[in-house]
């Protein structure tokens, strides 16, 4: 993206989704620096520098990443087999940022794994790309060629005596996929249902062996680090952890996207100063910060920063960082029946309340927006958020993620919830979505 500050937005400076940078062309732009430092350093230095510059997972949870690695065993990567795989099957609603990354820079993404794979010593890596990211494939497996042919794949990375290489690998398609343990079972071959953690993959990943996974994103963070130190890192950041973040957002924004700012930024920030504002004619009446899988915030919150929680301060609302925008002409209850039904679909089918309660959730909700609702359909929505939407209720976290719009929801659209009952019906009660479950 032309007009960034290298120093300010990294992430994105070398980004061209024209034409990406080939390897001489990324080096006299100054990558490979990171790589270059790294391979003089020892592995556990390496973890400690990533650890102090407190970089924490993109991928929504916000994991320290340097904590991640150390848990790998210390084994050198010739006496033990170990894996590092890049988490890119971005099939968040509305998160679309790795995307940019793999799409406009490749190489940057690859230097942060080899730098990575040095640091954990694993020889093996994958790319886990979402399967409709036709253009980030072709050039992700591009750049991986270019990357070897130039001696920072292969054997004997430039000279230093350690080996990696790295495979792309497309999804089949399935949301639970970026689950790690789930991508983990679907690179060995098998259906993509999530495993019990523990064993963490670090420790027990893929074919048993130590895995770290990490999203693109942050592994895209890593070059920076290694090439200009903590203390630059940290000083990127608005808030307590490190660096950049990619924020976005997507609804009726004059112009929505992705844009690199320092971690810790509000949502009035990103909209009003990065993506122009709403659309004329329309006001925000709500977000939903970080993808579909968080909670909404009504427009009165757009100024809390999007970060992590600390031991000191709890909730985070940074999720992806794509916030969905919620304006005031668009039905609520249509966008949560959208989201419900992306979330009913994409149920692998284990567990009863998830397989079960999430259509019976959609169906619900059609028949409110359609004026077939009752007053007892909104209740039967309570009792669904109460009952499916705990941790613990389902084997994994797409029953929980998937109720956390639809419970904040209930809550804050209440008013729209009861007129859309109490309208004159065209049906009966018995018409009614709980009727047809
Ligand atoms: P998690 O908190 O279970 O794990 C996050 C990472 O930290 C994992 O790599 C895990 O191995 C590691 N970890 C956590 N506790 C650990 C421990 N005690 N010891 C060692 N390692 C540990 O969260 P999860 O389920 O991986 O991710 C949830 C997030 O994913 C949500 O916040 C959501 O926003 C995001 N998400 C992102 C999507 C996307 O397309 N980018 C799609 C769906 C959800």
């Amino acid at each position: 993206m032309t007009g960034l500050n290298p120093e300010k937005q990294p992430l994105l400076a070398l980004v061209n989704r024209e034409t990406p940078l080939d390897p001489a062309g990324y080096d006299k732009k100054g990558g490979w620096r990171g790589l270059r430092r790294a391979l003089g350093m020892s592995p556990a230095e390496i973890i400690t520098e990533v650890t102090d510059s407190k970089l924490r997972g993109r991928g929504g949870a916000g994991f320290s990443t340097g904590m991640k690695w150390s848990f790998v065993p210390k084994e050198s990567s010739k006496d033990r087999l170990k894996y590092i795989v890049a988490n890119g099957d971005e099939m968040e609603p509305g998160t679309f940022k790795d995307r940019i990354l793999v799409e406009g820079n490749p190489l940057q993404l690859i230097e942060g794994m080899i730098i990575s794979a040095y640091a954990i010593q694993a020889r093996h890596g994958i790319i886990f790309l979402r399967g409709e990211y036709h253009l980030g494939l072709e050039r992700l497996q591009q750049a991986v060629i270019q990357a070897r042919e130039a001696g920072f794949l292969g054997e004997n990375i430039l000279g230093s005596g350690f080996d990696f290489d790295l495979h792309v690998h497309p999804s089949a398609g399935r949301y639970i996929c970026g689950e790690e343990t789930a991508l983990i079972t679907a690179l060995e071959g098998r259906r993509a249902n999530p495993r019990a953690k523990p064993p963490f993959p670090q420790i027990g990943g893929l074919w048993g062996a130590p895995t770290v996974v990490n999203n693109i994103e942050t592994f895209s963070n890593i070059p920076h680090i290694l090439a200009n130190g903590t203390e630059w890192y940290l000083g990127l950041s608005a808030c307590a952890d490190g660096g950049t973040k990619l924020y976005g957002v997507s609804g009726r924004a004059k112009r929505p996207g992705v844009f690199e700012l320092p971690l810790g930024t509000s949502l009035g920030v990103i909209l009003n100063e990065c993506a122009g504002g709403m659309q004329d004619g329309y006001k925000l009446r709500a977000f939903l910060p970080g993808g579909a899988s968080t909670a909404f915030l009504g427009a009165e919150h757009a100024d809390i920063v999007m970060d992590y929680p600390t031991p000191e301060k709890a909730g985070s609302r940074l999720g992806t960082g794509l916030a969905i925008l919620l304006d005031d002409k668009t039905s609520p209850i249509g966008m949560i029946r959208n989201l419900e039904h992306f979330f009913a679909q994409e149920s692998c089918g284990w567990c009863t309340p998830c397989r079960d309660g999430l259509p019976w959730v959609e169906r619900l909700l059609i028949a409110i927006e359609e004026g077939r609702g009752t007053p007892e359909d909104i209740d039967r929505l309570h009792d669904a958020a109460r009952l499916i939407g705990p941790m613990g209720r389902t084997f994994c976290a797409h029953a929980p993620g998937a109720i956390a719009p639809l419970a904040s929801g209930l809550k804050m659209f209440a008013e729209d919830f009861q007129r859309m009952v109490s309208k004159p019906t065209s049906g009966t009660a018995e018409s009614g979505a709980a009727g047809q479950a």
